[in-house]
């Protein structure tokens, strides 16, 4: 899943708020594969970040709403959520869930992670689930983050290890930069899906950014489908970034590196099904308290 290049960061963040745009519909279609995917890591995210009820909890590029839902129903009774995301349609699906869910506590505020402006809300808790690697600046995220927590808040995010302990996203992501002409790059380049899978690199940032009491687990996250099809088609529908990097192919060589992938993808295919590995790496700090 890696964003298409841009030359300036507003270009990139352009580009990356516009692959969502047309991936949220998709992403959001997947929501019931990607909650049996994450609920158990979820859990364990949440209980880190220390969320419980009556807490109020800052949910930083939350995507359709998955774990923000998770959340509101852990702050019962009593508790807040606000969900915030660059994409303002996948933003809408995440408030239409929640309405739908009958979960009146949560908010939702269409915002740039390195530019929440939230400093002093006083939020008990600053979760971001798979959204943090994609930011260009996480630092500056991880800061926004910091300042938005009332001082002994927690904060936790999820972000993706290392290629190599996530085959079949890195594979999907090596075939569309081959399909689309792109020479390989970089894994830990900065806004891409591998870049805080770097070793050290996410317990350095939660430091500079202030947080205390910074420690990473690194977490499997099985992918687990009836078949590599069905893996396959939620990369079409909702990796946004793969799409966006296909998009100028014509519709044959689309064709084609789908079928590369899919080949590729039929190696993880078992006799109960495909499943998928994955490290996540979970990483929790501390605001200091007053
Ligand atoms: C892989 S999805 C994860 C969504 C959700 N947290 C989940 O786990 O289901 C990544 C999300 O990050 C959002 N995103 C990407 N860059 C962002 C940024 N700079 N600020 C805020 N959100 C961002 C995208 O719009 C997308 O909703």
């Amino acid at each position: 899943m890696e964003h298409p290049p841009a030359s300036t960061p507003g270009q990139f963040k352009a580009a990356t708020r516009d692959a969502w745009e047309s991936a949220a519909q998709g992403w959001d279609a997947q929501t019931p594969h990607i909650h049996r995917w994450l609920a158990d890591v979820t859990d364990v995210m949440l209980a880190a970040a220390q969320v419980q009820p009556g807490a109020r909890v800052l949910d930083v590029a939350a995507g359709a709403g998955d774990q923000t839902l998770a959340i509101a129903r852990r702050v019962e009774p009593g508790g807040q959520v606000l969900a915030t995301d660059i994409s303002p349609a996948i933003l809408a699906l995440a408030e239409r869930q929640a309405v739908n869910a009958g979960l009146g506590q949560v908010q939702t505020k269409v915002a740039d992670a390195e530019h929440l402006d939230l400093a002093g809300a006083d939020f008990d808790a600053a979760i971001c689930r798979l959204g943090l690697m994609f930011c260009p600046d996480p630092l500056a995220a991880l800061r926004e983050m910091h300042a938005a927590l009332k001082p002994g808040g927690h904060a936790c995010t999820l972000v993706f290890a290392p290629p190599q302990d996530n085959p079949c996203m890195a594979l999907v992501a090596a075939t569309a930069l081959r399909h689309s002409g792109k020479p390989p790059r970089d894994p830990y380049q900065p806004g891409t899906l591998f870049s805080l899978g770097k070793p050290g690199l996410i317990d350095a940032l939660f430091a500079q950014a202030g947080f205390t009491g910074v420690r990473t687990t690194a977490v499997p996250a099985v992918f687990r489908l009836p078949s590599s099809a069905a893996f396959l088609d939620f990369i079409r529908t909702s990796a946004a970034p793969i799409r966006q990097l296909l998009a100028p192919l014509d519709a044959d060589a689309r064709a084609a590196a789908w079928h590369d992938m899919q080949t590729q993808l039929d190696v993880f295919q078992g006799a109960n099904g495909w499943e998928g590995p994955n490290t996540l790496l979970l990483t929790v700090g501390r605001r200091a308290p007053d």
